[in-house]
């Protein structure tokens, strides 16, 4: 009998997991735009050091880097067709042209990874780096995301 009730404390513990599971999953729309936040927070620190208003930090320069890599490796999955409707700036294109999208995707990372060594050599790398990457910013967000 005891037996049989760690197992039911076993299933239930794994189901309330999987549940949590789903639930992540099933937002995918918050889990993009928190992405995209962290995007952009990175973006303006990257501005304000190539703009002379805060000191070249490498550490800073480096996060936003590994920042911007991770979001490129979790896009492709964070737009189920469920999540075409609700509280998303996400324009119907990125559905209606997948394939153009998932390659603005593969551009963004494959710029990220192209730059990163440059922008970590110093603020002059930094500063071709960032107009490398922030164009990847711009077309994706004039394709694929609606005007505020
Ligand atoms: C491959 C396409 C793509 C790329 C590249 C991209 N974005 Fe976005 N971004 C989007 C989409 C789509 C949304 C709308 C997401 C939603 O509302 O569901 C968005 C939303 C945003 C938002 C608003 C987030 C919110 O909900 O408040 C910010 C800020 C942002 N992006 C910054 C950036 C910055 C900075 C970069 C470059 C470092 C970048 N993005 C690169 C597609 C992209």
């Amino acid at each position: 009998m005891k037996f049989a009730t760690a197992i039911a404390a076993t299933v239930l513990t794994v189901t309330v997991f999987g549940v949590t599971a789903v639930v992540a999953q099933q937002d995918p729309i918050k889990t993009r735009q928190d992405l995209m936040k962290a995007n952009g927070r990175n973006g303006g620190i990257i501005v304000r050091m190539v703009k002379g208003e805060m000191p070249y930090d490498a550490a800073k320069v480096k996060a936003a880097f590994d920042q911007w890599d991770e979001t490129a490796q979790q896009f492709p999955s964070l737009f189920p067709d469920t999540s075409k409707d609700g509280d998303t700036r996400a324009l119907p294109a990125v559905w209606t042209e997948r394939a153009k999208f998932d390659a603005a995707i593969a551009k963004f990372k494959k710029d990220v990874d192209d730059n990163r060594a440059k922008a970590m050599s110093g603020l002059d790398g930094l500063k071709v780096a960032l107009g490398a990457v922030g164009k990847n910013c711009n077309d994706c967000h004039e394709a694929f995301r609606k005007p505020r």
